[in-house]
């Protein structure tokens, strides 16, 4: 595999690392459909390649991603596990090498809990991470209603996901949801430089020890997926996510009084 590119999603290969940028910056990287489709490809190629040995998720040092294209939630939403989306969530979670994300300014929802499938995680200091499910009309996805009481006790996994109120970098860093937390314009080449000294180790070894710290929930984790996909599913097609997303694209305040 050379290097590839589409217009809203890169991929490019170098020196072993793979690093998948989201460019789509005036729709705030929010990710639609093709998006996805590109990146669960390029996941699925590249963990048999021997040309790729660690993968970087990277945004803009403003916004790494507004999470899914609310205008393709509308038009086409993700009907069965072979939807583009749920096969970014199967590619990222059962992807055999090392994964880091860099992340400065908003992470909505997908943009947050994919990062629970990543190993490394670097944040700009104005990195805020959101799953705004609840306001949406929707549910957790990703396996995040597990992985985020798992990783942040459950109290604050409610405040999280219940009130779906952005929590910053210092407050991700306490948690152990990021690694470090660095200056925004710096991010992006930590995370690299990061990613280039993974590279360098032992393949088998990256594999291994990954595949044994992930042993016991793997199975766990693609369940509560599909749970929760089925609930997403449904849930968007019910009137309280289209009063939300119809108030987004004609920005104005949902109102659920009735729902
Ligand atoms: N889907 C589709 N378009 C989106 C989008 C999304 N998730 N998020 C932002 N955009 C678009 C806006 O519609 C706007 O388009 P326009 O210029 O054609 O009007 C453009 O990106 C800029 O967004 P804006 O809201 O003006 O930027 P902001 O800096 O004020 O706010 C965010 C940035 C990320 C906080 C805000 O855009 C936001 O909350 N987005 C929705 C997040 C969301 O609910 N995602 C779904 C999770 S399941």
């Amino acid at each position: 595999m050379g290097s590839e590119s589409t217009n809203d999603i890169l991929v490019h290969i170098e020196a072993g690392v793979m690093t998948i940028t989201f460019n789509r910056v005036e729709k705030k990287n929010s990710i639609s459909t093709a998006m996805y489709a590109t990146m669960a490809d390029a996941l699925i190629q590249s963990d048999s390649s021997h040309a790729v040995r660690v993968v970087v998720f990277q945004g803009h040092e403003a916004i790494f991603s507004a999470g899914n294209d609310i205008g393709d939630f509308l038009n086409g939403p993700p009907s069965n596990e072979e939807s583009p989306v749920f096969r970014f969530l199967h590619a990222i979670s059962a992807f055999s090498k090392p994964v880091l994300a860099a992340v400065c300014g908003p992470a909505v929802g997908i943009g947050t809990t994919m990062l629970f499938h990543c190993d490394l995680v670097y944040a700009g200091d104005n990195a805020a991470f959101s799953m705004p499910f609840v306001n949406l009309g929707l549910c957790p996805e990703a396996a995040s209603s597990l992985l985020v009481p798992q990783m942040m006790g459950y109290h604050r996994a409610a405040e999280a996901l219940l009130l779906g109120e952005p929590f910053m970098a210092e407050a991700a860093l306490e948690v152990g949801l990021v690694n470090r937390v660095l200056p925004p314009l710096e991010t992006n080449s930590y995370t690299q430089a990061i990613a280039k000294r993974l590279a360098t180790k032992p393949i088998s070894s990256l594999i291994e020890t990954k595949r044994l710290m992930k042993k016991g929930f793997t199975q766990t984790v693609k369940e509560r997926m599909q749970e929760e996909g089925a609930s997403f599913g449904r849930m968007l097609k019910e009137p309280a996510a289209k009063e939300a997303f119809g108030a987004f694209l004609e920005k104005r305040k949902p109102n659920f009084a009735n729902l």
